[in-house]
């Protein structure tokens, strides 16, 4: 079965087709950095606009360079939530309209299946059960996967995920549009003796995350220092290794209370260096698998929603003809 995957629930306009046989085949993505940057942040309202006119010639590229017809497709996915309503309805609303056009079944995805099984994407993939952490702007989750459609919610963040919390500290920080990337590029040169964060939720029982308190606990230390630019290296440093800390702090507990021995990091943070090296050696010390996406896919592509919709599809599912868009969606809905 060949799959097109149409992705645009945030500031990345994506498209991917992925074939059950040959694997994927090609896959875009045009990135609207430049546009939010200036803002500081994505506005949702310019990011529906983008995608509206980048959508349409991102899809006439990819079958250039494929050099395939349109109606070699045997369906159609694309991200159906949760996300910018806006950004959302530009995808949904090209997805199904091609679908019905060429007649072919056509799905809404939820992004953060796409997410979860970016890793199979790879050579080496993970085998069901395991537990996965998805890491990324919206989401912070720990989830217990049976196989595809049966995820059981262990933890998530109260408050800020992971991503948000990289981002919102690095524009305290004064380092711009999109800041996890940056901060984690600053946490280098920083100095580890210089200042300790706390491991926010890590002193009591449980699967939960709260990083919102680490993002003040930056700003104060910064406001009562000498905001040198060596500081801000040593800031970077200190929040970077409380975040990571506590994600693998809290993936080694879920992994001993349900007694498994496969873990799977996805989402834009699961690109971060530190986190792959930490969970890297968490794997050696407790002799379980650790998969990733490649760094790649480990941010928002269409890849990983072609890959989810293919299964979701040759399982025989298919939407109706209305145009499925959910701003807010949780993974424990789906079947
Ligand atoms: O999955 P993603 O591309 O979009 C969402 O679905 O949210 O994740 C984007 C998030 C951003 O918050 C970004 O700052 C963070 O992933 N991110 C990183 C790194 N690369 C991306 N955070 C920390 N270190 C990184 N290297
Ligand atoms: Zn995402």
């Amino acid at each position: 079965m060949r799959v097109l995957a149409i992705e645009t629930s945030c500031d990345d306009t994506a498209v991917a087709i992925y074939d059950s046989v040959q694997g994927l085949l090609a896959h875009k993505i045009y990135s609207q950095t430049t546009i939010h940057k200036l803002y500081g942040g994505v506005v949702p309202e310019l990011a529906a606009r983008d995608h509206l006119q980048k959508l349409m010639p991102l899809l006439n590229d990819l079958f250039k360079q494929l050099k395939i017809p349109k109606n070699s497709l045997d369906g159609i996915a694309y991200t159906a939530g949760p996300g910018l309503m806006g950004a959302l309805l530009v995808g949904a609303a090209v997805g199904r309209t091609l679908g019905w056009a060429l007649g072919i079944p056509t799905l809404g995805v939820h992004h953060m299946e796409g997410h979860l099984l970016a890793p199979m994407l790879e050579a080496q993939v993970p085998s069901f059960p395991f537990i996965a952490l998805l890491v990324s702007g919206g989401h912070t989750l720990l989830v217990e996967v049976q196989k595809i459609g049966s995820y059981k919610l262990l933890g998530e963040s109260l408050d800020d995920a992971a991503g948000e919390a990289f981002d919102k500290t690095a524009k305290l920080l004064g380092l711009g549009y999109p800041g996890g990337p940056a901060l984690a590029r600053l946490a280098e040169r920083g100095n580890p003796a210089s200042y300790i964060f706390p491991r926010p939720m890590t002193d009591r029982p449980g699967l939960d995350f709260s990083f919102s308190g680490l993002k003040t606990f930056a700003l104060n230390t910064w406001n009562n220092s000498t905001q040198t630019e060596q500081v801000k290296a040593d800031i970077a440093y200190a929040f970077q290794a409380a975040v990571i800390d506590t994600l693998v702090i809290k993936c080694r507990r879920a992994l001993q209370l349900t007694n498994s021995k496969c873990l799977v990091i996805a989402g834009g943070v699961s690109a971060n260096q530190l986190l792959r090296q930490q969970l890297a050696q968490l794997s050696q010390k407790l002799g379980i698998e650790v998969f990733f996406p490649r760094v790649e896919f480990c941010t928002d592509n269409a890849a990983m929603i072609a890959y989810a919709g293919c299964q979701r599809l040759l399982a025989g599912q298919s939407d109706d003809l209305s145009i499925k868009a959910q701003a807010r969606w949780s993974l424990t809905e789906l079947s």
